[in-house]
């Protein structure tokens, strides 16, 4: 069985190509036959708090002296992370917004990037304190942008923060295997955008086909 966590960040519901393409990953994960059970943390449409310096202060606090108020404000990301933990695979949909991810799927990142949960941190492993806690996850990235062009050199280079922040971060959800699939030119609505996004459909149904075949093999 394989757990699958799907994220969506898009703030649109039906004309979101960001959960079109999580949809079409289900759906051919599906049609291999293998096992799934998917736990949906929809949060473009349900953004999470924005973490405080309360919950901050609660995250670094032993468990056994918490208060009932700090138990409680640490109550998503106890959720979100126990989510995180039981998955396979990560499946996060997203838009990119204003040349990074969207402030949701942010908020979702900060509730589970936490000390003593999903990370360690321990001076004594000198210059690099923070090890992942979690480890042998998969995360499929599958994002939409307006413009286009921000791989390495091409026009937009370095213009894209949407991409390598979610790769940096990555490493503390416990992935050791990161796939993107990316639809390009949605503002232009032109043939390189038909294009982009016919080539995105058959890469996502492809991954699907072949993690789904892999973790059959397991
Ligand atoms: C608030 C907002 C900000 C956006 N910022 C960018 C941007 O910085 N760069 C870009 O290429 N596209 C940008 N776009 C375009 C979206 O990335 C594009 O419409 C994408 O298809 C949205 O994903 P969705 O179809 O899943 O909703 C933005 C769209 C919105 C609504």
């Amino acid at each position: 069985m394989t757990n699958i966590l799907r994220i969506d960040a898009s703030a649109r519901q039906a004309r979101s190509l960001t959960r079109q393409m999580s949809d079409l990953f289900l759906k051919s994960w599906a049609e291999t036959g293998a096992d799934m059970d998917i736990i949906q943390r929809d949060v473009g449409s349900h953004p999470p708090e924005a973490i405080s310096e309360g919950w901050i202060a609660a995250a670094f606090t032993p468990q056994e002296q918490l208060s009932p108020e700090q138990i409680s404000l640490l109550k998503t990301s106890d959720t979100f992370i126990e989510e995180l933990e039981r998955a396979n695979i990560i499946l996060i949909s997203t838009p990119m917004y204003n040349y990074g991810m969207p402030a949701a799927l942010k908020a979702w990142v900060d509730q589970v990037v936490r000390v003593g949960k999903t990370f360690t941190f321990d001076l004594a492993r000198g210059d690099r304190p923070l090890e992942p806690i979690f480890s042998g996850k998969t995360l499929v990235v599958l994002t939409a942008s307006g413009e286009f062009g921000f791989g390495p050199g091409e026009m937009n280079d370095g213009a894209g923060h949407l991409v390598p922040h979610l790769r940096t971060v990555s490493k503390y959800l416990g992935t050791n295997e990161m796939h993107h699939i990316g639809i390009e030119y949605q503002e232009f609505g032109d043939h390189r955008f038909d294009t982009s996004k016919a080539a995105a459909a058959q890469q996502v149904e492809r991954l699907a086909m072949q993690l789904a075949k892999e973790r059959r093999g397991l």
